[in-house]
């Protein structure tokens, strides 16, 4: 497993590239999972088999990107993941004829544990993953983020992605135990060559 950044502040972004890479972090991994989306606006429930999947899920498909940010004591304190949008058949569904789907990435699951936000680890996990995708058979990334335009939306903005005016309702789970969805708006970069 690459150790692609040592942070000041003691966490180490690593790159796992198969799911033997990420077992041992995969409880952490769900349990930081299970923290963030519970949060407002997604207000999502997740079991931790749910969350676990997602992390075994993503690293078994091809050309994916997904990173951990742990401390060695087994903390994981956020985590992001991208992948060929072609596998992600319901974002395809809504972004053909927007987008050319062969050559495009999709950014999926940025989450940062709240004691460690706002330290630029956020903003650090979108720049890896746009550096480690290949622009030779890539040229745009697309990304799903709250219709409520919050803190993310401008984040995503002031990194160069734009507002396609595209949403889509997302079906999940809540807190609360309904299953409900909830409004995303499509955002979406070009890469430069
Ligand atoms: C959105 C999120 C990933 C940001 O992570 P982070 O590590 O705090 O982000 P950073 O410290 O790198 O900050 C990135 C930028 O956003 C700004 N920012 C981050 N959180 C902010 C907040 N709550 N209010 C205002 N600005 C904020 C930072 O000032 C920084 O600005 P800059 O681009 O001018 O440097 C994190 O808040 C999170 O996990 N939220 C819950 C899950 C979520 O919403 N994920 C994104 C869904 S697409």
């Amino acid at each position: 497993m690459l150790t692609l950044a040592e942070r000041p502040d003691g966490l180490n972004i690593l790159r796992p590239e198969s799911v033997a890479d990420g077992l041992p972090w995969l409880a952490a991994f769900a349990g930081a999972y299970q923290a963030i989306w519970s949060e407002p606006p997604y207000n999502e429930r997740f079991s931790s088999e749910e969350a676990s999947a997602v992390l075994q899920r993503a690293l078994r498909i091809p050309d994916q990107i997904t990173l951990l940010a742990v401390r060695d004591s087994g903390v994981v304190a956020g985590f992001a993941m991208a992948f060929p949008v072609a596998s992600k058949p319901d974002v395809v569904r809504d972004i053909r004829g927007l987008l050319p789907i062969d050559s495009t990435y999709y950014f999926a699951e940025l989450g940062i544990m709240e004691q460690w936000r706002q330290t630029g680890l956020g903003r650090q996990l979108i720049e890896l993953r746009l550096q480690l995708i290949d622009r030779a058979r890539f040229t745009h990334v697309i990304l799903r983020t709250s219709a409520t335009k919050n803190a993310a939306y401008e984040m995503y903005l002031r990194l160069g992605f734009e507002d396609t005016g595209v949403y889509m309702e997302v079906p999940s789970r809540r807190n609360d135990g309904s299953f409900r969805t909830d409004r995303r708006l499509f955002m979406a970069k070009v890469l430069d060559g």
